[in-house]
């Protein structure tokens, strides 16, 4: 991108998206899950606190057996977040402050629960009900699954029907693939899409962006390769293969035909190298960085990822994605004090009392928020990190929510924890969350992390973040400009314009560069910044 071409920059290149996980986020009707009343009651903290954009976890009517990734009906709002008339009220109300709103698409798996899928159960094998799904024999004498792929929350990808078919499932037995080979399924897609488009939501998020297409053949995979991250050349059996990009080409031209504002986000977990081919001008407009997501807290791991980010963007003349949790990964601010544990995959096991110094991974998290927040291009923040929210370690098996604590064996909690109710105020039942007691509980110390308990007090997470999305309003709105400091190996320091950023990623106490300090996660000692902070310096 040109620098003249800046003013033309589309928005969803300088913006902060706040992900907003509906069901924890405020419960508007006192029934203990989060809603659209509860979301459009708390629009106004989201605009004071200075992002330009909301993504909404799945909304659609669902059974909730995996969070609403198990949809039922794409064209409707399940009756525990609202109606269709208030999610098209909040998409107005949103926008009249100014926040765009973009909504999540589950293309890969319906529900068991969708009309499609009752259907197909009781459908003829070699009906058109029967073939949107991937009903299949077994081998052998048909008791055994038609080939060996595993679900990713665990167990074999395949249930076996009442009549003796199985079908393919990548995820909970309740989410029943669909056969995106078919006609059909294609043309349903684009119709959803343009469902909401007229709506007025402004993009999607688009769930497992890089399944869909399988091998026809369904053969057996190379068990080290089950992986949803595992690289490949396009040829594996189910994850990442080559025929996926002329779907997703399909979904551009609709969003570009639109009114060309429109965005598309990819929920893409494959390796670097891979990764071009889903930004490609015919693709999706961007993905989550995920290798930022992963790497460890160490300065060189960074250092790498956001240089291979940024020289790939500046490639195919985009600007990167940043992001460092969501829905599915273990809080920064416990992750980051984890040892050991850097992969954010790696989910907490049932009956190990996790024990992590949450002061030493919130003060990595503050710190990594304003790195992340300095960088440039886009940013993608999750609901509570704001607030420095820690992985809530300890839920009681009995109220455990996500199908991988069953589908484990009860031997892995699962994303749980991450997605405990917010905390709003410093006291009461539900911490502000809402009238009754909250689908999952929350511990005693989020009243101290609630958002009243953090307004206005100087130095909390809170006010550290709106401080750093205000700044980074005003001093870093062009992309192009990032210029690497000479700095020491623990630290990395770069120049955007007049505003310089230095998070020191080791132990012991660095030196500043020139400048007046506006921001740092922690206090200065004697003029230098300590180990595992960052501070924002402006050039006067
Ligand atoms: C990715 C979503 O983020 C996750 O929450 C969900 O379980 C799977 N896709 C399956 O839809």
């Amino acid at each position: 991108m040109e620098r003249s071409e800046q003013a033309r920059a589309p928005w969803w290149q300088q913006s902060v998206t706040y992900q907003v996980y509906i069901r924890s986020f405020a419960d508007g009707n006192g029934d203990g899950t989060g809603d659209l009343a509860g979301l459009r009651s708390r629009l106004g903290y989201l605009r004071d606190l200075g992002v330009d954009a909301i993504w909404i976890n799945p909304w659609y009517r669902s059974p909730l057996h995996d969070g609403g990734y198990d949809v039922a009906d794409y064209r409707d709002i399940d009756e525990r977040y609202g109606t269709l008339d208030e999610a098209q009220l909040l998409i107005d109300d949103a926008h009249a402050i100014g926040l765009k709103v973009l909504a999540d698409l589950v293309p890969n798996h319906t529900s068991s629960a969708h009309a499609w899928f009752r259907e197909a159960l009781s459908a003829d094998p070699g009906d058109v009900a029967r073939g949107r799904y991937l009903f299949r024999p077994g081998r052998g004498d048909g008791s055994e699954p038609p080939n060996n792929w595993q679900s990713v929350f665990g167990g074999p990808a395949w249930t076996r029907g009442d009549d003796g078919d199985w079908y393919l499932h990548l995820f909970d037995v309740t989410q029943p693939d669909l056969d995106w080979s078919k006609r059909e399924i294609r043309d349903e897609f684009l119709d959803i899409f343009r469902f909401w488009y007229d709506r007025g939501v402004d993009g999607f998020r688009v769930d497992v962006a890089h399944s869909l297409a399988k091998d026809p053949e369904l053969p057996d995979v190379d068990p080290d390769a089950q992986a949803i991250t595992s690289g490949n050349d396009g040829s594996h059996p189910f994850w990442d293969r080559d025929e996926v990009h002329d779907i997703i080409s399909e979904w551009r031209h609709l969003a570009d035909d639109d009114d060309g504002d429109k965005v598309l986000v990819a929920e893409a977990w494959v390796a670097p190298d891979r990764l071009p081919n889903y930004l490609a001008p015919d693709q999706y407009h961007q993905s989550f960085n995920f290798d930022f997501l992963k790497a460890s807290w160490e300065a060189t791991a960074r250092r790498t990822v956001i240089d291979r980010s940024i020289d790939l963007m500046r490639e195919l003349g985009s600007v990167p994605t940043w992001v460092l949790s969501n829905h599915d990964v273990i809080r920064q601010a416990t992750r980051f004090a984890l040892p050991g544990a850097d992969d954010p995959m790696t989910f907490i096991e049932a009956g190990i009392p996790v024990d992590v110094d949450l002061e030493l991974g919130l003060r990595r998290a503050r710190a990594g928020a304003l790195l992340m927040l300095s960088l440039p291009g886009s940013v993608y923040l999750y609901q509570g990190e704001e607030l420095g929210l820690p992985e809530v370690t300890d839920l009681p098996g009995e109220v455990l929510d996500d199908p991988i604590w069953v589908r484990s064996g009860k031997t892995i909690k699962g994303r749980d924890g991450c997605r405990v109710p917010i905390p709003w105020e410093r006291t009461g039942p539900s911490f502000g969350f809402g009238d009754a007691s909250p689908w999952l509980p929350q511990p005693a110390s989020f009243g101290e992390r609630s958002v009243e308990a953090q307004t206005g007090v100087d130095g909390s997470t809170l006010e550290l973040y709106r401080s750093a999305l205000a700044i980074r309003r005003q001093h870093l709105a062009d992309p192009l400009d990032f210029e690497w400091l000479a700095s020491d190996d623990d630290v990395l320091a770069f120049r955007r314009g007049r505003l310089t950023s230095v998070t020191n990623l080791g132990g012991g106490a660095a030196d500043l560069p020139p400048g007046e300090v506006v921001l740092s996660t922690t206090p200065l000692v004697d003029g230098r910044l300590p180990g595992d902070t960052a501070a924002w310096l402006i050039e006067r």
